[in-house]
């Protein structure tokens, strides 16, 4: 019985790594980025258990339905990033055509060494091509552990952050600074504001009102200089009006909510700031635990601003999960990879979870708008980027051709480990799942 599973293992991966890019199987990871452009939510960098290091490009298509816990990830090859970064910010352009990329713990590809020479980067979705803008203005510092946010203007707003001094221990600074790239005219400026400074914070989620009012929640502070890091106070909102310039502090009303660090937001249409996961803190500790609720809204529609707990998002929730993202796509707020503090693993790569905004429940199942026209079945070899290359069409057949042997191949594997699993239960636990199957044939790559 062992000699046939080998051999179908052994097509199985041959196959496999002739499809990388169909079949692409993402490293785990967290304190990375997304964004979605074009129906298609796009991720990238963050730190890896695997190398500790990525620079992959690949999304997933929201153009038609999907299990949550069955997801084909599609590759990207020309978008690979010019540098490794984890605990950045990206921002989208105003016509959705630009991802900004702005600092990080940033390392140089090939020599491993931090590099910040180049702290902003550019990905352009139409030719999937990332470049270094040249900007002019102020010399702004790296930062780590910060969240942009765009106004109607093209103006993408940066607060404080945590700045690495010594990156060998990890030790460093908090900033209250508010540094501003302008996307229309490619310059950074550094407000100078005195009235009203918000306590130095990082690891905060920011999400910009209509009104053009920066709303930062939670994260990390530091009360005074020589003050070690402390949670923020989930009450005390620290706002930004981009309008005015100006900073004020609101307190909240409503359920309490614990105080988290590395958690995510979204904005509803009808203003509710979504928040989810995160962690705790303590100083002088690395131990992050759990905290409640897992899911929480404000309502920024009431003064001052509301926290509530929807009854049903207890129910189906997710574990507690901290350095995921999260992103909003018509009814469905989409959350991604991340850390999970209840098996201490890497959230795993072949799942993403759906909280349905319109009736407030975690979902298993994903479908698109129902008031946009049916569309005619996909093609059985996904379009993997929006400009095909010259050799794209032999790739296309090549691809074709393979699935077509894939998808036998994995007929007669089911059938095999179905006839293997009557007889010896050992041996089917390693190799029933198909996700560990794709894993080998990396390993073998
Ligand atoms: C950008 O995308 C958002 C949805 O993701 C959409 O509402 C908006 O109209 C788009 N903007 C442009 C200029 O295409
Ligand atoms: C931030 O850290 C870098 C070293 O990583 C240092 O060169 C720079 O001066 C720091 N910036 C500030 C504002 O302290
Ligand atoms: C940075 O941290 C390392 C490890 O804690 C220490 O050995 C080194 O002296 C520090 N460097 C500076 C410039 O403080
Ligand atoms: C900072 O935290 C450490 C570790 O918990 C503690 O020993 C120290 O007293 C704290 N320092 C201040 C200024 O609170
Ligand atoms: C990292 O990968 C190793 C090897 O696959 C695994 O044993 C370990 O549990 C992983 N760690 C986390 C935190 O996921």
């Amino acid at each position: 019985m062992h000699f046939p599973f080998k051999l179908f293992k052994f097509i199985f991966c041959i196959l496999l790594s002739t499809n990388l890019i169909l079949c692409y199987d993402p490293l785990k990871r967290y304190l990375h980025n997304s964004a979605i452009i074009d129906d298609k939510l796009l991720v990238f960098s963050g730190y890896t258990n695997v190398t500790d290091y990525t620079y992959e490009l690949f999304y997933l298509d929201l153009s038609t339905s999907f299990e949550n816990n069955k997801l084909t990830w599609t590759l990207i090859p020309e978008g690979s990033l010019p540098i490794y970064t984890y605990q950045s910010t990206t921002v989208l352009s105003l016509d959705n055509s630009t991802i900004f990329l702005y600092g990080g713990f940033m390392k140089d590809k090939n020599t491993l060494d931090y590099d910040y020479s180049n702290l902003v980067y550019t990905y352009d979705y139409i030719t999937s091509t990332w470049s270094t803008p040249k900007l002019g203005g102020d010399i702004i510092p790296p930062r780590q552990d910060i969240k942009g946010v765009i106004d109607n203007s093209g103006k993408i707003y940066i607060f404080g952050g945590y700045n690495a001094t010594n990156l060998t221990s990890n030790t460093g600074d908090l900033y209250n600074d508010m540094n501003v790239l302008n996307t229309i005219s490619n310059t950074w400026t550094t407000l100078s504001i005195s009235g009203n400074l918000p306590n130095r914070c990082s690891r905060y989620a920011a999400n910009i009102l209509p009104n053009g009012i920066v709303v930062y929640i939670g994260g990390l502070e530091q009360v005074s200089t020589d003050a070690n890091f402390t949670l923020v106070d989930m009450n005390k909102i620290k706002l930004f009006d981009t309008n005015k310039l100006e900073w004020s502090e609101m307190d909240t009303t409503g359920d309490a909510i614990d105080s988290r660090q590395y958690f995510s937001s979204v904005l509803t249409p009808d203003g509710y700031i979504i928040i989810f996961g995160g962690c705790s803190y303590t100083p002088g500790s690395s131990d992050y635990s759990s905290v409640s609720p897992k899911l929480a809204m404000l309502d920024t529609s009431k003064n001052p601003f509301e926290w509530s707990i929807p009854s049903n998002s207890e129910e189906t929730s997710p574990p507690s999960i901290y350095g995921h993202t999260a992103n909003l796509y018509n009814d469905y707020m989409i959350i991604t990879f991340g850390f999970n503090l209840d098996t201490q693993l890497y959230s795993s790569s072949s799942q993403v979870y759906l909280y349905n905004i319109k009736s407030d429940k975690w979902v298993t199942t994903f479908s698109p708008t129902e008031n946009k026209p049916s569309l005619p079945p996909p093609p059985s070899t996904p379009v993997y980027a929006p400009k095909p290359k010259k050799d794209s069409k032999l790739l296309v057949i090549g691809l074709g051709l393979s699935a077509v042997f894939l998808i036998s191949c994995i007929s007669i594997t089911i059938f095999v480990v179905r006839r293997i699993r009557q007889t010896s239960d050992d041996e089917v636990k390693q190799t029933s799942d198909n996700n560990d199957l794709i894993q080998v044939s990396h390993k073998v790559e």
